[in-house]
């Protein structure tokens, strides 16, 4: 195992610093709930569902730090490393295992680590904030850090309530982000620009109480959704000095297809350069992005060389952009 104990990091001679996605991976538990379950339960149709949501079926069980941990094994594999070469663990999550200790040690401790590994909360963002945090530790010196968004959403949704029983689910994305030399490697991956934001005026819009389920103003959070993603998403790309146009692909949080729509219309974005798993997961808070991530990649969506942008939203509110150029090592 290796000493993790406080050593400083290495900055000397990393120059300036980029980052490859080396390797995805996704979990989803075996049971579904479909509409029509929960039709039996709640006063809804697949019909209505579909329409004012976009979400065929969510999956329900498991565990964060299990939904983790698989989702963690697929991506060292997918990355071609060793568990050991791992230097922090970033697990962004909602419904940690515990109130207390976090997830993420209990995660690091399966794949044989002892090395950094913290919970990061930002709901539907964390994931993204993971990636710009993971960012920030690669220039400390980091070589390959886990970033890990997962949820069990099932434990704090009451699926008897009309407005949120609909839409969430459970999953887990992970991802080996690797630190490259851009000196070296011109064409290796890289994080163009991101913009992280808050508003906690919000924060009673979408909330559970420790010990207790969701509670939503649906109609509150569908409008901030749009003016926080049109917001974010136009503040990457100046900042970046891109447009619309130079962006290949869009993986947005999987919330609402018509929230996507909404703002995809103000941005110029289209339907058909964005990335949704949500008809077959329902919102899966902060694993939806890796999730449809993993997908993308699986359905050959992203070839190198390609700039795709990142972009969570959710409770706070927080939300997360990151516009990411991927790396030689895509299909
Ligand atoms: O990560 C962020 C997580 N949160 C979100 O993404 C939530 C964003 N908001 C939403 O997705 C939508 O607000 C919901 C899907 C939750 C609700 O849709 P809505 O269009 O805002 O519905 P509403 O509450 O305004 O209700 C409209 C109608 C009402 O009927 P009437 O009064 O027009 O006759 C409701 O009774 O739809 C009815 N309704 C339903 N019908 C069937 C509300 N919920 C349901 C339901 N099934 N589950």
């Amino acid at each position: 195992m290796k000493d993790h104990s406080g050593a400083a990091p290495v900055t000397e001679g990393i120059g300036p610093w980029g980052m490859n996605l080396a390797g995805i991976g996704a979990a989803l538990p075996d049971q579904v709930l479909t509409n029509d379950d929960l039709t039996e339960k709640i006063e809804t149709s697949d019909e209505w569902i579909r329409e004012r949501t976009g979400i065929g079926e969510r999956r329900i069980g498991g565990t964060t730090s299990g939904l983790s941990l698989e989702a963690a094994r697929k991506a060292i594999a997918a990355a071609g490393i060793d568990a050991s070469e791992i230097d922090q663990v970033i697990l962004a999550t909602t419904s940690p295992d515990y109130r207390l200790p976090g997830t993420a040690p209990a995660v690091a401790h399966e794949l044989g680590l002892q090395c950094g590994a913290f919970d990061l909360q930002a709901a539907c963002s964390g994931w993204v904030y993971g990636l710009v945090v993971a960012n920030g530790l690669l220039g400390q010196g980091m070589k390959k850090i886990l970033v890990i968004g997962a949820e069990t959403l099932d434990k704090m949704t009451d699926y008897s309530d009309r407005g949120t029983g609909i839409l969430f689910g459970n999953g887990a994305g992970a991802a080996i982000v690797e630190r490259t030399d851009l000196g070296q490697d011109p064409n290796g991956g890289q994080l163009l620009s991101w913009d992280l934001g808050s508003n906690g005026e919000f924060v009673r819009i979408l909330y559970a109480e420790h010990g207790d389920t969701m509670l939503m103003d649906g109609k509150e959070v569908f409008r901030q959704a749009v003016t926080v993603i049109r917001h974010s998403a136009q503040v990457a790309l100046d900042r970046a000095g891109l447009t619309v146009d130079d962006i290949d692909l869009i993986i947005p949080h999987q919330a609402n297809i018509r929230i996507v729509e909404a703002a995809w219309k103000k941005l110029g974005f289209s339907l058909d350069k964005t990335a949704m798993v949500l008809e077959r997961t329902g919102n899966t808070s902060a694993a939806s992005i890796p999730l449809a991530l993993d997908n993308a990649l699986e359905n050959g969506r992203i070839k190198s060389g390609d700039t795709v942008m990142f972009i969570g939203f959710g409770a706070g509110m927080t939300w997360a952009t990151a516009i990411f150029k991927w790396g030689t090592n895509a299909s």
